[in-house]
């Protein structure tokens, strides 16, 4: 690891309260609660994100986003042309592997074709690597094999250019179950990817980020974040392994889930926003860091998250539920970050 790249802890706190700092002394540029953001434009390209929402226990929260998603598209009269699965896709039993219930009850019917025509693009999350009668890392490689269906994870790993006509953005889908990470989930049912996975993950990340930009902006999409108010705390497996590429590449977006709440952290002199959106259904949890200290927008709140993708710019919305808009924010090719709506 070249030390100059990695991020000590001392430089990362004094980021923070520079970033705090900037935050205090420019009221109104950055943070006006209660301002109203733009509407979604229908002519743009949406995507719509949630991370931990495949929970065996408490599926009337699932329904609850779902039905958010759906009266937030009707809303801005707006069809998504695609989704993101955040990881923690499936907690629990799926005894019945490709055939198993949940699949159509919390997945083809929770978000149905109607609705949610597009895609859904998969990465795993901690959930989806426990020990069981099935493996469900394998399962959900092997679903979209088994039948028609808008599940999407060619591989635990993954690119591509979107959309493929004209593309906006390019997607990097990662397996961030990466070995070292277990004393944060000590469960005797979790196992972690291996090292020789890790490693090859690694040489196919720095060579995709190596190659010339393909579209006006580079999002990064995993399930564990690298930094997080929430219970999980700052990942000190992924932070030394990924920052550095991040920056280096100036990675627009980093969206994760992992943490059962909505975040936005951003962090001075850093390229990347660091987005976390892990509402879509599991139990929420507590804070480890003031959010009101770290920010800009922290809500402990089920919800999901919307991407707005046009070649000028790209916005993201939190919404939680009912449809009610929290937090937005925009970012310019040049790199440029504005928040359009604060809570
Ligand atoms: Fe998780």
């Amino acid at each position: 690891m070249d030390e100059q790249n990695t991020i000590s802890r001392r430089r990362f706190l004094r980021q923070t309260f520079a970033y705090s700092a900037l935050a205090a002394l420019a009221p109104g540029s950055l943070l006006t609660a209660g301002a109203q953001a733009p509407p979604p434009d229908p002519n743009a390209t949406h995507m719509f994100m949630i991370g931990d929402w495949g929970t065996d226990r408490y599926v009337p929260q699932q329904v609850n986003v779902s039905q958010s998603m759906q009266t937030w598209m009707d809303r801005n009269h707006l069809t998504p042309n695609a989704m993101v699965l955040l990881g923690d896709n499936w907690y629990g039993k799926m005894h019945g592997g490709v055939n198993d219930r949940r699949w159509a009850d919390q997945f083809e019917n929770m978000y149905p074709a109607n609705k949610f025509p597009g895609p859904a693009y998969a990465v795993l999350g901690n959930h989806d690597y426990e020990k069981g009668k099935t493996d469900k890392v394998q399962l959900q490689l092997d679903y979209p094999k088994s039948r028609q269906t808008r599940w999407t994870m060619p591989n635990r790993w993954y690119s591509m250019l979107y959309p493929q006509q004209n593309p906006v953005a390019k997607l990097i889908f990662l397996d961030s179950n990466l070995p070292g990470t277990k004393p944060f989930d000590p469960w005797p049912w979790s196992y972690l990817m291996s090292h020789e996975d890790a490693d090859a993950q690694d040489q196919w990340f720095r060579a995709e980020l190596a190659k010339p930009r393909e579209a006006p902006f580079l999002i990064v999409i995993a399930h564990h974040p690298l930094f997080t108010n929430g219970v999980h705390r700052d990942n000190p497996v992924l932070i030394p392994r990924w920052d550095p590429l991040l920056r280096q590449a100036k990675v627009d977006f980093y969206i994760t889930g992992h943490d059962h709440d909505l975040q936005h952290l951003e962090f001075e002199g850093h390229p990347t926003s660091f987005v976390i959106s892990g509402g879509g259904g599991a139990e929420l949890v507590d804070w480890s860091v003031d959010p009101r200290k770290r920010g800009p927008f922290g809500g402990k709140v089920l919800g999901f998250s919307h991407l707005e993708l046009t070649k000028e710019a790209v916005t993201l919305r939190h919404i939680t539920l009912n449809a009610q808009e929290l937090h937005t924010f925009r970012r310019t090719p040049d790199g440029k970050m504005t928040i359009l709506k604060a809570s």
